[in-house]
């Protein structure tokens, strides 16, 4: 696991989309894992920018999402597939065939991961899987208990999950209480390289545990330490908590 700290949310996200960007040259038809939430905003914004100004091609790019609300249909404002077209997809080329986003309105939500997984695994694999970290230390949605073995499922929303979520939501009642999300197997297994971004004080807690905690299924992002190919980008406050990190033999790279 390699550990970049970094001055700002700002300086965070050009690094992210650095990033996400030379995966795209390297490889014009790169499958990229993408997250939602407010952390990667700024990428996506900065990747909109590299497209319309330095011509950074999504033609022949596929994407996976890694989860999105039980419930709610494509066109629902909240829901994650409104989200990655409002910030990202409308303003870059890539073709919406290529485009993978759980249905959170299938009639058969069972069936609907079953057929997700077997989308991502017929791809091959994730050339870069993006992202962010909850308070409680989930990954996508596999909130605390989450085996390692977990594939894409149902699953319920912890307390904290929906309340960090109910910014996005006119009231907490409104908040989803299940989602469809990858699982710590799907994303471990199938992400030939993983970025994950942590911004804030209020993910501090959960990063040092991530980086020098026991790997458990209690804090589900303990488990990346398992993945040979991690980078994580913190900013100043998520990094807050590492101020012993130098005595562990860590790469970290202050930028
Ligand atoms: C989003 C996702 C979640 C978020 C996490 C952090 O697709 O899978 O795991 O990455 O909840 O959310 P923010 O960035 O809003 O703090």
């Amino acid at each position: 696991m390699e550990i970049w700290i970094v001055e700002s949310k700002q300086e965070l996200s050009i690094i992210s989309a650095k990033f996400v960007a030379h995966t795209v040259r390297q490889k014009p038809n790169a499958v990229l894992g993408l997250a939602t939430g407010s952390t990667p905003l700024g990428m996506y914004k900065e990747l909109i920018q590299l497209h319309q100004e330095h011509s950074l091609d999504f033609s022949r790019v596929t994407t996976f999402n890694l989860d999105e609300y039980v419930g709610l249909s494509s066109n629902h404002p909240q829901s994650y597939y409104s989200y990655m077209y409002n910030h990202f997809f409308q303003h870059v080329n890539i073709l919406s065939e290529n485009i993978h986003i759980p249905r959170g309105d299938a009639p058969d939500p069972e069936w609907e991961c079953k057929m997700y997984e077997v989308a991502i695994t017929e791809e091959g694999q994730i050339d870069l899987q993006i992202l962010g970290i909850g308070s409680n230390g989930h990954i996508g949605f596999n909130e605390p208990g989450s085996s390692p073995e977990s594939v894409t499922r149902v699953v319920h929303l912890a307390e904290s999950t929906i309340k960090a979520n109910a910014r996005f939501f006119t009231s907490i009642e409104l908040v989803p209480c299940q989602s469809i999300t990858m699982g710590m197997k799907t994303i471990l297994i199938n992400a030939k390289r993983i970025l994950l971004l942590a911004s804030g004080e209020e993910k501090a807690e959960a990063v040092k545990r991530m980086i020098l905690g026991n790997l458990t299924p209690q804090l589900p992002a303990s488990f990346l330490r398992t993945h040979p190919n991690v980078t994580v980008i913190l900013d100043i406050e998520a990094a807050k908590q590492l101020r012993d990190v130098n005595k562990i033999p860590l790469s970290i790279v202050y930028m």
